[in-house]
């Protein structure tokens, strides 16, 4: 008996960055592939496939999962957000924590950034003001080969102490 369709396409229909996008996906794609090839969201990178690295993170529904450990089809109706939603304005600005991982070096051959980038987007949110612990614990999710963590560490303290003044002051 069959158990699937190996070649049957889904119609996924997500909510790309704000941008509604349909495509069709095998049963078994990942929702990985499934952005970078279907979509063409080329920004989110793949590297152990095993949810090890954390290259992956995107935001479904806001939250920071590993799109290499779930299907193109689980994502369908829902919103995802990858680092091309992380620029701010039509005019592709960087948004502040990708400024402040310039300003600190954060990254080397940035093949992680992608994914520390989304991880650090959800955690701020969630922890607007942090210590340096709690964002090395963030960090633990994520492989870092270039960096040794501290420049990195720095952007998001960075980030977070930005933005506490602007809510202080607004
Ligand atoms: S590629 Fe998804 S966790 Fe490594
Ligand atoms: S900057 Fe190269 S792996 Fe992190």
């Amino acid at each position: 008996m069959k158990l699937y369709e190996k070649h049957t396409a889904y119609p996924i229909t997500l909510t790309l960055n704000g941008v509604q996008r349909s495509a069709p996906a095998e049963a078994r794609m990942l929702l990985s592939d499934f952005l970078r090839h279907e979509l063409g969201a080329t920004g989110t990178h793949v590297g152990c496939e095993h949810g090890i690295c954390g290259a992956c993170t995107v935001r479904v529904d806001g939250v920071a999962q590993r799109s290499c450990m779930q299907l193109a089809v689980q994502a369908d109706g829902r919103k995802v957000d990858t680092v091309e939603g992380l620029n701010c304005g039509a005019d592709s600005e960087l948004g502040d924590l990708q400024q402040a991982f310039k300003r600190h070096h954060a990254l080397q051959c940035g093949f992680c950034t992608a994914g520390i980038l989304m991880s650090s987007s959800h955690f701020l949110e969630q922890v607007p003001d942090p210590t340096e612990q709690q964002v090395r614990e963030m960090l633990s999710g994520h492989l870092c080969r270039c960096t040794g963590y501290t420049n990195i560490v720095n952007a998001v303290l960075e980030v977070a102490a930005q933005r506490m003044e602007r809510s202080e002051h607004a």
